[in-house]
């Protein structure tokens, strides 16, 4: 199976229906096994993506071409026997909680991921965090 991680910019000049966004992401990647997690702030998107080779460079040609983000760049791309993130989800922060909540929540997600890509999706949390 092939893991894929990318980070990538919302375009701006696009109002982007998230809502409607996972909702098409999660037919289609239940339809094709593909799992994993999708992080946005509303300003930047990260997501793993993991399923069978073939499939998850097929989609991802197609999301990378999506014009409502930009600036897609591929973090981690290796080779997995096994998912590390569990079933599709999406974590998205939320200014009506505890803000460690969310991180939490984050970590779960992908505690069984490999730290370094643990360490990314932290790192863009922490840079939210630190810019209020
Ligand atoms: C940040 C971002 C993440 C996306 N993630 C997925 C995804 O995981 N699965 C998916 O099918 N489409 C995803 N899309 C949508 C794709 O870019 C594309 O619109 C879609 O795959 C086309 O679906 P179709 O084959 O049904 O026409 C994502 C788009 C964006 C902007």
């Amino acid at each position: 199976m092939l893991q894929l991680v990318y980070i990538s910019s919302a375009n701006p000049t696009l109002a982007i229906d998230l809502d409607a966004l996972l909702a098409q992401s999660q037919a289609n990647n239940l339809r094709d096994g593909i799992t994993g997690l999708l992080f946005t702030d509303g300003k930047r998107f990260l997501q793993a993506l993991e399923g069978e080779k073939e499939r998850v460079e097929d989609r991802f040609l197609r999301i990378r071409a999506d014009p409502r983000h930009r600036a897609v760049v591929v973090l981690h791309r290796r080779m997995i026997t096994e998912r590390e993130f569990g079933a599709w989800s999406m974590a998205r922060r939320t200014f009506d909680g505890p803000f460690d909540a969310f991180s939490e929540k984050v970590a779960e997600l992908c505690r069984h991921a490999d730290p370094s890509i643990q360490g990314t999706f932290r790192g863009l949390i922490e840079v939210r965090q630190a810019r209020g």
